[in-house]
């Protein structure tokens, strides 16, 4: 079990945002996320001609580390210009694959705030009890 690095995480988040492709609304987004053994995986928002087709920098985060086999996270760290929190389609996503993990939102001005995941997100519908 790797320590969370908040400071390592806001460096990859940071980077990410750089790859941004958000030509429509111009605010670019970058996720990292961190895995049980000290793997991160980055995501950054992608903006679609057809605008209902973005998906936000968390989002990709998390299919990047699925696609990788990961399955168990540690923590999440958001980068944007003003600190955004999290969307409210990417709390269920960030409740679905990663579970109640802590989410850190960095800022340009150096503002850091942190959030867990099912503060974001209260009562979450969970799927997993659809088999009780
Ligand atoms: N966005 C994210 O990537 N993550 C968030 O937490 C909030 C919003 C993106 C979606 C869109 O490309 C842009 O930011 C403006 O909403």
């Amino acid at each position: 079990m790797e320590k969370i690095k908040p400071e390592l995480l806001k460096e990859h988040a940071q980077r990410a945002a750089t790859f941004s492709h958000s030509p429509f609304s111009k605010y670019p987004v970058g996720a990292a996320l961190q895995t049980e053994d000290g793997k991160i995986f980055h995501g950054c928002n992608i903006e679609s001609s057809s605008y209902g087709l973005t998906v936000c920098a968390e989002r990709n985060a998390i299919a990047a580390a699925v696609v990788n086999g990961q399955k168990k996270f540690k923590a999440l760290a958001v980068y944007s210009i003003n600190g955004a929190t999290p969307c409210g389609a990417c709390r269920q996503v960030i409740w679905d694959i990663c579970g109640d993990i802590p989410i850190y939102i960095f800022s340009n001005d150096g503002k850091e705030e942190i959030f867990q995941s099912k503060e974001l997100l209260p009562s979450p519908f969970d799927d997993t009890k659809l088999e009780e």
